[in-house]
């Protein structure tokens, strides 16, 4: 099978393509015709081996998996002996954290990864990204921002796959939803339901006379202290994009005062855990309540340009790549 193979970390440039041994699966794994994967973000981070305490991770001097990509979206294929749910012919998407390798043509995961049948509301290609934005995001809003109706909730990076996915769930709870986002995404936000949309290059949401009850900010982009006096007594600061100021403010923070930051790791959350949101998740895909929003598709063999995109950091929504095997 066709599969991008990475044997070092550095640019995009360290992508090759390759013909690979196509995989088979073990008793408890299934093996899946990849339809979509996503680049995110956080591959475009990994690809680079920064911040150096990833690698404890990834693979100290080289990526110790050599094919890239965690999230995927496609058709099971087969399935080994052990495997009770799931058969050859289901459609799935889900997310391979620890063995990754969606950036190929098949993929073999084990049942009891991130991985479920794909409601029938989304393509492939919405449902790729789906466990990076939609999961991180229901993680923040619902176990760090603890979400209710009517609750004041301010999406900064609101274009983003976090934010696309954060306006759309935070709506889904009941909650007054303001997204953070530069003037041509605008008309996508209102779209995606916020009932306010604050254009960053005109307005500092930090310095009107608002205050909300959590200030989610997608991108990392505005620190703990930019938001204190825009949070409420009780107000919650988080954000995905860990930083040593951050850190410091997190641990300061649990201790005084009202106002807190937080931070988690979705992915090294237990996958049981990732498992229940990702359930969660898809009762809001079938209610009709989330959309994936897809920026670019490439093929698999245009790897690069679509990691060169990615690290711009101005991408709407999710990057996709699709091998050509995918109808
Ligand atoms: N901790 C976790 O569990 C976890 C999980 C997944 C991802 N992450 C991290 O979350 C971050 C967000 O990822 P992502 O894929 O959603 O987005 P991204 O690719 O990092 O950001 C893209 C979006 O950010 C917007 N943006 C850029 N600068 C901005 C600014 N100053 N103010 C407001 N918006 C701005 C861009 O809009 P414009 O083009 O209009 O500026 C674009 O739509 C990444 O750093 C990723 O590594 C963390």
């Amino acid at each position: 099978m066709k599969a991008i193979i990475t044997t070092a970390y550095g640019s995009p440039e360290i992508f090759k393509v390759d013909n690979v041994a196509k995989p088979t699966a073990k008793p408890n794994e299934i093996l899946i015709r990849i339809h979509a994967s996503s680049v995110t973000k956080a591959d475009t981070m990994m690809r680079t081996g920064k911040p150096y305490i990833g690698r404890l991770m990834i693979g100290l001097t080289k990526p110790k998996n050599p094919i890239w990509g965690t999230g995927f979206a496609g058709v099971v294929e087969s399935v080994g002996a052990e495997v009770t749910q799931f058969k050859a012919g289901d459609k799935v998407f889900g997310e391979n954290i620890d063995t990754m390798g969606t950036y190929a043509e098949y993929v073999t995961v084990p049942e009891d990864c991130v991985v479920a049948h794909l409601p029938e509301n989304i393509s492939f290609e919405e449902a790729a990204g789906m466990c990076d934005g939609g999961v991180t995001s229901l993680n923040f809003l619902l176990n760090l921002g603890n979400i209710k109706p009517g609750m004041k909730v301010l999406i900064n990076g609101a274009s983003g796959a976090l934010g696309t996915a954060a306006v759309q769930i935070a709506k889904h709870f009941g909650a007054e939803v303001t997204g953070v986002c530069s003037t041509k995404n605008v008309s996508l936000v209102w779209e995606l339901g916020a009932d306010h949309v604050i254009d960053y290059t005109q307005h500092d949401f930090t310095e009107n006379e608002n205050s909300y009850d959590l200030i989610y900010d997608t991108v990392g982009v505005r620190s703990f202290a930019d938001c204190r006096d825009a949070l409420t007594e009780y107000g919650v600061y988080a954000s995905p994009v860990l930083g040593m100021p951050l850190l410091g403010d997190m641990m300061v923070s649990s201790v005084f005062g009202n106002k807190k930051a937080k931070f988690s790791a979705t992915g090294a959350l237990p996958a049981k855990e990732i498992k229940r949101l990702l359930a969660i998740l898809i009762e809001i895909i079938e209610a009709g309540n989330l959309i994936g929003i897809v920026d670019r598709t490439y093929s698999l063999e245009d790897v690069v340009d679509a990691h060169e995109y990615v690290d711009k950091g101005h991408k709407t929504g999710n990057v996709v790549l699709k091998p050509s095997v995918a109808a």
